[in-house]
């Protein structure tokens, strides 16, 4: 058998003496390259005679096996003193703060959607919700509005195109068609299992949602956001509805001297019906509550009309309502002083990074809403 061991310690001695990586290089490629000696033994193997290889055979592989080890050691050696060659030389400063990491923020209409219904929730009301692909009927028809009647054109609506039946769907144009489907029980059996929200009487609801119109100056865009409210009950009046938004909105705003009013307005589907307006000071960038004598509608709202009761088989005679449908971005924009409606949907990180909140400060009445 060939003695190797000449070649073994030739080699070792190579390997412990490389002084850098690339020169260990140079040894791999010397003994265990395609053209490298200890390649070559291993390739001569195979024109040995049976016996030869017999013997030759476990003793050159081990050889290429301790070298491989070797080369390996040495190369983790090597890169280690490296690495601390970098670190010496470099003034790395491993005490500095890593890159920031970017973290998401909510939404302030979002914020101000979870505060009107927690505020809500603590007035006994629940939450129901519908569509944002409505049907005639949910979104005009069942809610009083005449065929051809120009609130339907005021609207704005965006209709879809119709489908095969020629059916023409439609984008809500507000959140009331939820007062339709928590109302009408026949809903439940209508085919829309995810919206089957309907209750008996007595009904104290909020409804959120986002709601379509063909809109866009600095108070209106297309897509915005409303809080439908449904109270049906027994000898329910106007009263009623004032106190619990006046209530609302000194929850909401945190303040005592909130001052509100209530201007005539027509809904098809409440009579008599009104808006709301928040008296706010708007003469700066910042709109403030409590002060000026600027006025924002913030929301819509009035008693149920008899025909939507008869629509949803309930009996004027017997059940009374009032209904309203807040804006939640104007409440978002007047709480938090934001001048301009657009930009909350401009999708600007650094608009939402100003005006965002933290995902872990869920508004509860509890704990404070702000
Ligand atoms: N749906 C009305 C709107 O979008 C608001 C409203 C809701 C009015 C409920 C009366 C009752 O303008």
């Amino acid at each position: 058998m060939t003695d190797h061991s000449a070649l073994e310690r030739d080699l070792e001695a190579r390997i412990a003496a490389a002084p850098d990586l690339e020169a260990l290089d140079q040894v791999r490629v010397a003994a265990l390259g395609k053209a490298g000696v200890v390649s070559a033994l291993l390739r001569s193997l195979g024109a040995m005679a049976p016996e030869l290889r017999k013997a030759e055979g476990p003793a050159i592989n081990g050889l290429r096996d301790r070298i491989a080890a070797r080369l390996a050691e040495r190369k983790a050696d090597l890169e280690g003193a490296a690495l601390e060659a970098s670190l010496a030389a470099g003034g790395l400063d491993l005490t500095l703060p890593g890159p920031p990491r970017r973290q998401g923020s909510v939404h302030p209409t979002l914020q101000v959607m979870d505060e009107i219904v927690a505020i809500f929730a603590e007035l006994g009301f629940g939450v129901a919700e519908g569509p944002d692909i409505e049907d005639d009927f949910h979104n005009f028809t069942a809610l009083n509005f005449p065929p051809r009647h120009p609130a339907r054109e005021m609207h704005d609506t965006f209709f879809l195109k119709p489908g095969p039946d020629g059916e023409r769907k439609l984008l809500r144009t507000h959140t009331s068609p939820i007062q339709i489907r928590v109302m009408r029980g026949a809903n439940a059996a209508a085919g829309a299992p995810q919206f089957a929200v309907h209750r008996d009487p007595p009904i104290r609801i909020v409804g959120p949602g986002r709601v379509y119109r063909c809109d866009s100056d600095a108070t209106h865009t297309p897509m915005f956001h409303q809080m439908e409210g449904l109270v049906i009950d027994r000898d329910i009046h106007m009263g009623h509805l004032k106190w619990t938004l006046d209530a609302f909105c000194r929850r909401f705003f945190e303040a005592e001297n909130v001052v509100t009013r209530f201007r005539p307005h027509h809904f098809p589907f409440t009579e008599p019906s009104a808006e709301m307006d928040v008296q706010c000071d708007r003469s700066t960038a910042q709109i403030r509550i409590g002060e000026g004598d600027d006025w924002l509608e913030i929301l819509g709202g009035g008693m149920v009309h008899p025909n939507v009761l008869i629509t949803c088989g309930l009996d004027p005679g017997e059940w009374q309502g009032f209904a309203f449908g807040l804006g939640v971005d104007r409440l978002a924009a007047l709480k938090y002083g934001m001048p301009d409606l657009r930009d909350a949907f401009g999708a600007d990180v650094r608009w939402l990074e100003h005006y965002g909140f933290s995902a872990f400060a869920a508004p509860n009445p509890a704990s404070g809403l702000s």
